[in-house]
């Protein structure tokens, strides 16, 4: 017991001694690309788990798994004034987390700066990171299917399920904790943390297409890569081979509105149908219809307690489908003609026809700006987004000669027009100005009550300029294999004179020692928006009783609550009016700080880093090639 206390102590004040970015820093001092990036490469290094860690209560310590880099899981704790005690909790209080995911996002930062010839990489440091991705791969499927989960996975009665260590051991520990420590996470504004037995049930994740997709499209570019040791690409191919598998997967889960045979495809979660009424309400419901979902499971397969979708119905999410979209052009790209003939078949191409025009209706109806927390449902910060997207764009940009079929030129250019238009139009309009005319970008980390702790500045300017080089230049590799980022002759001034002056900022010496916190991403349920308070015209519990929707209380746990097929506009519009479970519904956007919920999100300061190490290499490569001219 008193072990258990001590740990809670040590969870509540975890890293206050962190709080090393209060030191002096001389403001106005600018450094070059190469002293910036060896500061950020250095800093990066600290972001790695060098070796494992296991959990323990006494003296108290986290799991780590040896080769992935960090990232930690925080509440947006916030109060009436926005005081500096809750900046203080959302920045410093974290519980380390070990998913794939963010150390996919370094991976691949750290072979753009290979490729543009800033780093040598670490072949040793590399295939450890590799060797502890390779382990997510969900292993109720055949071997080499590139099936990933965001968690590790553990075994019960014949079954691989999610299991987050340091988050299992935290819940388990609350069931003991006396309640005064509760009120302590309480008073802190982390309250989801003092109920985290009770919901330790939301963590039972299925694999997701996320997850998945990152991880194919990384292991292509390590196949492809000259900067890779041949090891390192067996151990990946070997784990990865049955890409087909994997596409038979997103087949088969993907929500198809119109498929009236199976209701588990036909139903999608209600948020997101709220969100994506206008859209798919206009579409031609004789033709067949089909969008990439999250996970790649559905209500029918769940099993209960080990794999089970949070909410219980499937969804899904531009910025996941842009990921998605990601790995898919990568396989494109680099498989022969008769391989793309087999996993390129006529239900894939029209569910990856479908999925671009989902994005597409996202980027060029400005949801970003309307509904962010339903449209991107897993990732609170809309330049994730913009990025996701853009690297697409560069990737088909610069490999258009490759592109082996019509249908995905026709993609190619839809998505080129409407980052180079209503993407960069929202980029640009988003920019702010500081007084020595640098330009930055910053979301909603630590903004409330009229004041602003500039947690997300350093992040959100990092993937901003990121998504708008991205969209803008191509790639192009000289005669000695080194790759060189050229603008598009057509590129407007405002985007150029943009990047230059929001580059100018990311020089500044201390540009990455103030916060390097992001809302890089998070669950599903955070705002009062995404509560699942919204139209349905499926409401049953799992055991199969029905329930009355406008009344019962929502339990997100046991009930199946979501909207199966189009409902026509008229009737939505009335439905919208009415209560559902017991609540009025709200339509517009609240934000997302609220003095009223708080909710955990993921941060990673090592995303921020390697994020800028690629945009810093992208960017001098381009100057070095003005200085040429
Ligand atoms: C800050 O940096 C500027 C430019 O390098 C320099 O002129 C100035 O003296 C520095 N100020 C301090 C307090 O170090
Ligand atoms: C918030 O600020 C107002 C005005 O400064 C003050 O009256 C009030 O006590 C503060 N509330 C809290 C909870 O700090
Ligand atoms: C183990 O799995 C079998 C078959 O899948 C099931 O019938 C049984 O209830 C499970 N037992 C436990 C303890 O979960
Ligand atoms: C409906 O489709 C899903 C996804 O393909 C599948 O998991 C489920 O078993 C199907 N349900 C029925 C009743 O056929
Ligand atoms: C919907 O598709 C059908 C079948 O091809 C076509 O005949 C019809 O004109 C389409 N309707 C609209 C409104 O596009
Ligand atoms: C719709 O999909 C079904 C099953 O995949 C297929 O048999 C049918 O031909 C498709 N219809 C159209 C119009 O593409
Ligand atoms: C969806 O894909 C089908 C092919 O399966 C295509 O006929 C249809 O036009 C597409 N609709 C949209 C809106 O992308
Ligand atoms: C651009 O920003 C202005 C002011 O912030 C806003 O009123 C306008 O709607 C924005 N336009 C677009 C296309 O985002
Ligand atoms: C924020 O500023 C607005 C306008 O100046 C004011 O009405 C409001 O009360 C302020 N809110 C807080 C929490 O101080
Ligand atoms: C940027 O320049 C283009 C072309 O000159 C113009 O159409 C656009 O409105 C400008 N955008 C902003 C946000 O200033
Ligand atoms: C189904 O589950 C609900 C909620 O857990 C419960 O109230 C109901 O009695 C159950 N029905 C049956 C038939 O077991
Ligand atoms: C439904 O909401 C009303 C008012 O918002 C409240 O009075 C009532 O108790 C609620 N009913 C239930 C079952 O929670």
């Amino acid at each position: 017991m008193k072990q258990i206390q001590y740990f809670c102590i040590f969870v509540a004040l975890l890293s206050l001694c962190n709080a090393s970015s209060f030191l002096f820093t001389n403001n106005s001092q600018s450094l070059s690309y190469e002293q910036q990036f060896n500061e950020l490469s250095k800093k990066l290094e600290g972001q790695r788990y060098s070796q494992q860690k296991d959990f323990k209560y006494f003296p108290p310590q986290f799991f780590e798994k040896k080769g992935l880099y960090s990232s930690g899981i925080h509440g947006n704790a916030m109060n009436v004034n926005n005081t500096f005690f809750y900046h203080l909790v959302r920045e410093y209080v974290g519980c380390p987390d070990s998913n794939m995911f963010v150390t996919n996002f370094v991976l691949s930062a750290l072979l753009d700066c290979a490729e543009l010839g800033t780093i040598e990489i670490d072949q040793d440091m590399f295939e450890e990171s590799i060797d502890a991705i390779l382990e997510f791969r969900d292993k109720n499927q055949q071997e080499g299917i590139p099936s990933y989960s965001f968690w590790l996975q553990n075994y019960k009665n014949g079954t691989w399920y999610s299991y987050p260590e340091n988050l299992q051991k935290v819940a388990q520990m609350i069931t003991f904790m006396p309640d005064w420590v509760k009120n302590i996470f309480i008073k802190m504004g982390l309250p989801f943390v003092a109920i985290a037995d009770k919901i330790a049930d939301a963590f039972h994740l299925p694999p997701d297409t996320d997850d998945s997709s990152v991880n194919i499209a990384l292991g292509i570019r390590i196949m492809n890569s000259p900067f890779i040791r041949q090891s390192i690409k067996d151990k990946w191919i070997k784990s990865n081979h049955n890409v087909q598998g994997y596409y038979q997967l997103l087949k088969k889960y993907s929500y198809k509105p119109f498929d009236t045979s199976n209701s588990s495809v036909n139903t999608l979660d209600s948020r997101t149908y709220f969100a994506f009424h206008n859209y798919l309400s206009s579409l031609n419901q004789t033709y067949n219809f089909s969008v990439f979902t999250t996970w790649i499971r559905s209500t029918d397969d769940q099993i209960p307690q080990m794999i089970e979708i949070p909410g219980n119905v499937n969804n899904f999410d531009c910025s996941v489908i842009s990921n998605t979209l990601f790995g898919l052009h990568h396989v494109l790209l680099n498989s022969n003609q008769s391989e793309i003939n087999q996993i390129f078949d006529k239900e894939l191409q029209g569910l990856y026809l479908n999925s671009t025009n989902t994005i597409l209706y996202a980027i060029n109806s400005y949801i970003s700006k309307t509904h962010p927390d339903i449209a991107f449902l897993y990732y609170p910060s809309v330049y994730d987004f913009y990025w996701f997207v853009a690297r697409n764009v560069h990737l088909l940009n610069s490999n258009y000669d490759k592109i082996p079929n019509q249908l995905i030129k026709v993609v190619a250019d839809s998505l080129n027009k409407s980052m180079k238009n209503q993407g960069t139009i929202y980029l640009l309009n988003s920019t702010l100005e500081d007084k020595n005319g640098n330009i930055y970008w910053q979301e909603f980390l630590g903004i409330y009550a009229n004041k602003t702790y500039k947690e997300d500045v350093t992040f959100s300017t990092v993937m901003a300029l990121n998504a708008l080089i991205d969209t803008w230049t191509i790639s192009k590799t000289d005669e000695q294999g080194k790759v060189k980022r050229i603008f598009d002759s057509q590129t407007p001034q405002n985007v150029t004179a943009t990047i230059q002056k929001g580059m100018q900022a990311i020089l500044k010496k201390n540009a990455f020692s103030k916060s390097n916190q992001n809302a890089f991403f998070s669950g599903s349920f955070k705002s009062l928006n995404t509560l699942s308070i919204y139209p349905v015209n499926v409401n049953h519990y799992l055991n199969g009783t029905e329930f009355d929707p406008h009344t019962e209380v929502l339990d997100l746990f046991h009930q199946v609550a979501g909207v199966r097929g189009v409902i026509n506009k008229e009737e939505y519009s009335e439905m919208l009016k009415q209560k559902w479970f017991n609540q009025t519904v709200i339509q517009y956007f609240v934000g997302y700080n609220s003095q009223y919920i708080s909710y955990p999100y993921w941060s990673s300061p090592a995303i921020t880093f390697s994020m800028g190490m690629s945009l810093i290499s992208k960017y001098q490569s381009i100057e070095n090639i003005q200085q040429q001219d």
